[in-house]
């Protein structure tokens, strides 16, 4: 089994990064010197996708632009001098293909994978949450990806999340654990409450999915599925119709990139480890201790200001 396509939704407002989010999709926040969209787009190329298909919105056009890939901007990366900024970006540009759909309504992540839909064949594909940035040595896709190989079957990642967490996430019921780190399912919840949660594995954004999912999430938007249509309940009622899921605890750092919080602490522990940068980084934190009086006083408008 090959994975050839995969599914990036960006189409979600960035409501927590407004008023930011506005005019820059969360997407293309810059984590060091590129931005969130071109880290998936790496993990998804390593695991051996050719086909990336976006699922956007509005305001989301710098997407598409960051990743235009025409003849003259080719001709400008490879110009002396540029050759080693845009090395990564080449490699990425001239190794996948994009494509772009918009999603019609917000409708939440289950429609916006059905969105995608008309690209995808009878075959097993990749989703990609770009919230989440899994770095690891074997990229976080392609964990998955082996498993579903091996049981010809669909995969999720998940992760052990305390208790008080476990309403942010979609959870798993395990139905038979393998390995340690590799469990069967025996359904799924999205946000439950910590009491009622059936297990603290919460799913963080990569699946390898079967095609039957579409027909799954027809079927659930034609019955009443309030504001928005989840993704998980559709994988959960992919399990009911006899698809097998198996969900892998990945290897390797995860950074939540859909809170302001989360995204300073993958700078910071990115920049901590990054050659040109963790030197100074450290030094910079360390000395953090003794600043007596930081006059940032922020929420108040303007008052932080000498009048
Ligand atoms: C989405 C999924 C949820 C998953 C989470 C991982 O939720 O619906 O099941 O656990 O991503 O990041 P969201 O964070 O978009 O609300």
């Amino acid at each position: 089994m090959d994975l050839l396509k995969a599914i990036i939704p960006a189409a979600g407002q960035g409501s927590r990064f407004m008023p930011y989010a506005k005019a820059i999709p969360k997407e293309m926040l810059p984590l060091l010197d590129k931005p969130a969209m071109h880290y998936v787009a790496e993990e998804a190329l390593a695991a051996g996708v050719r086909d990336l298909l976006v699922v956007t919105g509005p305001s989301k056009g710098s997407i598409e632009d960051y990743f235009d890939q025409t003849q003259a901007w080719r001709e400008y990366a490879q110009t002396a001098g540029k050759t080693q900024q845009f090395a990564g970006w080449l490699h990425l540009v001239e190794n996948l293909q994009f494509s772009y759909v918009r999603q019609s309504e917000p409708l939440g992540l289950g429609h916006a994978i059905w969105s995608a839909r008309g690209l995808i064949g009878k075959e097993y594909f990749g989703v990609m949450l770009p919230d989440d940035l899994i770095l690891s040595k074997t990229p976080g896709l392609l964990q998955l990806l082996r498993v579903a190989r091996q049981e010809r079957a669909s995969v999720i990642a998940v992760q052990e999340v305390s208790r008080d967490l476990l309403s942010n996430y979609g959870v798993i019921e395990v139905r038979k654990q393998i390995t340690p780190n590799l469990f069967q399912v025996g359904s799924l919840v999205e946000k439950p409450d910590s009491k009622s949660a059936p297990s603290n594995l919460a799913i963080i954004g990569r699946y390898v999915l079967s095609h039957k999912i579409f027909g799954a999430l027809d079927e659930l938007l034609e019955q009443d599925h309030g504001s928005e249509l989840q993704l998980t309940d559709g994988i959960a009622s992919m399990i009911r119709q006899g698809e097998k899921l198996f969900a892998i605890k990945v290897s390797g750092m995860r950074y939540d990139l859909g809170t302001p919080l989360g995204w300073l602490k993958a700078t910071i522990g990115m920049a901590s480890q990054d050659p040109r940068y963790a030197t100074q980084v450290r030094e910079f934190l360390g000395s953090l201790d003794s600043i007596d009086s930081f006059v940032y006083n922020h929420g108040k408008v303007l008052e932080h200001y000498e009048q």
